[in-house]
């Protein structure tokens, strides 16, 4: 995992303001770059290589061997808007499953050289330091931060959420990379995270590294959380249900 995504990061960097080609997926705005494309080729050729028959779900490529153990869930580049765009908040990551569990997870920004890293019962790091979420309880004081989806569910008005919030006085951002939004969580600088519609490989690693810096994800209903929900809430625990609540309110 830290082999594939240390060589996949220097890809990045590398081609980090271009050029590269842009086209665009499954709508006008949601752009894919030939390094998302090349990244996600360079990781699963160094997985492969190393684990012959493992199953991969990647973003741009597809699944190959799903009904093997070890599944990796791989985002290539989170944050392309960004990326393409010539702004570093953007990241790999890769998240290990066994089974149903997730057990491993990376994300990496090469851009400002931080990578997060966990592994299941055995912590969170970044850099190799252990991280731990911010203590703060008071939620008037809270720092948060959400992301868009390309497609937002039907009836759902992401600014309502947004607007509550904002209104009451609290200071929400909105960075453009689900996975570092979950990392940065994980290491404090958030105190919690909400977002619709995201895909597996947006939050495989990055749920895993908040679980483990002893933060709380779950979905809208507080039911435990699977990579595979559309609603993601990540908080310190200490201000989880009243993020909760301001979300379904
Ligand atoms: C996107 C980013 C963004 C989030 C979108 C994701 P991509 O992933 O994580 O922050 O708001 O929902 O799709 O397309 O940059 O890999
Ligand atoms: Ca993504
Ligand atoms: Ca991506």
């Amino acid at each position: 995992m830290l082999k594939a995504i240390g060589e996949a990061g220097i890809l990045i960097q590398k081609h980090f303001n271009g050029p590269f080609a842009v086209s665009h997926k499954d709508g006008v705005n949601n752009l894919v770059t030939e390094v998302d494309q090349a990244s996600e080729r360079l990781i699963t050729k160094i997985i492969k290589d190393a684990h012959p028959g493992q199953g991969i779900i990647g973003e741009e490529y597809g699944e190959h061997d799903v009904q093997a153990l070890y599944k990796w869930i791989i985002d290539p580049i989170d944050g392309t808007v960004n990326y393409a765009h010539g702004i570093p908040l953007c990241c790999i990551s890769i998240g290990l499953m066994e089974g149903d569990s997730m057990i491993m997870g990376a994300v990496y920004n090469p851009m400002m050289n931080e990578l997060f890293f966990a592994e299941k019962g055995r912590g969170a790091s970044l850099n190799g330091m252990p991280i731990r979420v911010s203590e703060k309880k008071d939620f008037q004081k809270a720092f948060l931060v959400t992301g868009f989806p390309y497609h937002y569910p039907e009836g759902k008005n992401p600014f309502s959420i947004f607007e509550r919030l904002v209104t009451s006085g609290i200071p929400v951002r909105r960075l453009g990379s689900a996975a570092l939004d979950l990392c940065w969580v994980a290491c404090g600088r958030f105190d919690g995270f909400w977002e619709h519609n995201l895909n597996p490989w947006d939050i495989a690693a990055g749920y895993l590294i908040v679980e483990e810096a002893g933060g709380k994800v779950t979905d809208f209903k507080n039911n435990p959380y699977t990579i595979w929900d559309k609603e993601t809430l990540a908080t310190n625990g200490l201000m989880h249900e009243e993020l909760r609540q301001a979300i379904i309110a």
